[in-house]
């Protein structure tokens, strides 16, 4: 387990798949606002690649996310496109929505930096966002990363396009502690 703040990063369980299902990929606002890509149903009992994991994929590390104390499932995090070249990385989060707004978010990110950084030895890690997310943002910008461009209507997201900010953090930027 990682452990960050308030919260820690585990294994994907088998029994938090109905309730990341039910709660994160069946919202189909935050599921089209998150994904980059259409909503579809997962169907129950379907290997969706949103829930199950395939340890096999070694450029993609999903993570449930919990609260520290007492083990609450909160919600999805992953570290994606690693890319061994480059040293570089995405990172991807969504939390139930009773665990938003309590600062859980910004601990994620600051755990994701740690597993980027110090265990896979990455060089960069990225985010990419709705410009409208002011708490993906914040979470992110809270970890030392800075806006570094634009995207003009890259996003098609229910009806209209939006702009995505792409935000980096270079690992020599990076400052552990500043968050915990
Ligand atoms: C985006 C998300 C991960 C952020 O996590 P969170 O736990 O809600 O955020 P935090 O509580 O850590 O807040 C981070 C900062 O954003 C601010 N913030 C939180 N919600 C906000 C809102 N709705 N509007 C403006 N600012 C907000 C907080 O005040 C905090 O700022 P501070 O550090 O200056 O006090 C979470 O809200 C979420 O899962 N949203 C839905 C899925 C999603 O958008 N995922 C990201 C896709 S790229």
């Amino acid at each position: 387990m990682l452990r960050g703040g308030k919260v820690g990063l585990r294994a994907r369980h088998e029994d938090d798949i109905p309730i990341l299902r039910t709660e994160l990929f069946d919202d189909v606002v935050n599921a089209a606002r998150a994904e980059g890509g259409p909503w579809r149903p997962i169907t129950p009992g379907t290997k969706d690649p949103r829930l199950f994991t395939d340890d096999t994929k070694e450029g993609h590390v999903p993570f449930s996310v919990v609260e520290s104390e007492g083990g609450t499932l909160i919600g999805s995090a992953t570290l994606w496109g690693i890319d061994t070249h480059n040293r570089s990385a995405h990172i991807g989060l969504g939390l139930l929505p009773s665990a938003r707004g309590k600062g859980y978010g910004t601990d994620v990110v600051s755990a994701l930096c740690y597993y980027g950084f110090a265990v896979r030895s990455l060089h960069r890690l990225q985010i990419e966002t709705l410009a409208d997310n002011h708490a993906m943002l914040r979470s992110a910008e809270r970890n030392g990363f800075v806006r570094e461009g634009v995207l003009r209507s890259s996003a098609w997201v229910l009806g209209e396009f939006l702009d995505e900010v792409l935000l980096g953090l270079l690992v020599e930027d990076w400052k552990p502690d500043a968050k915990r």
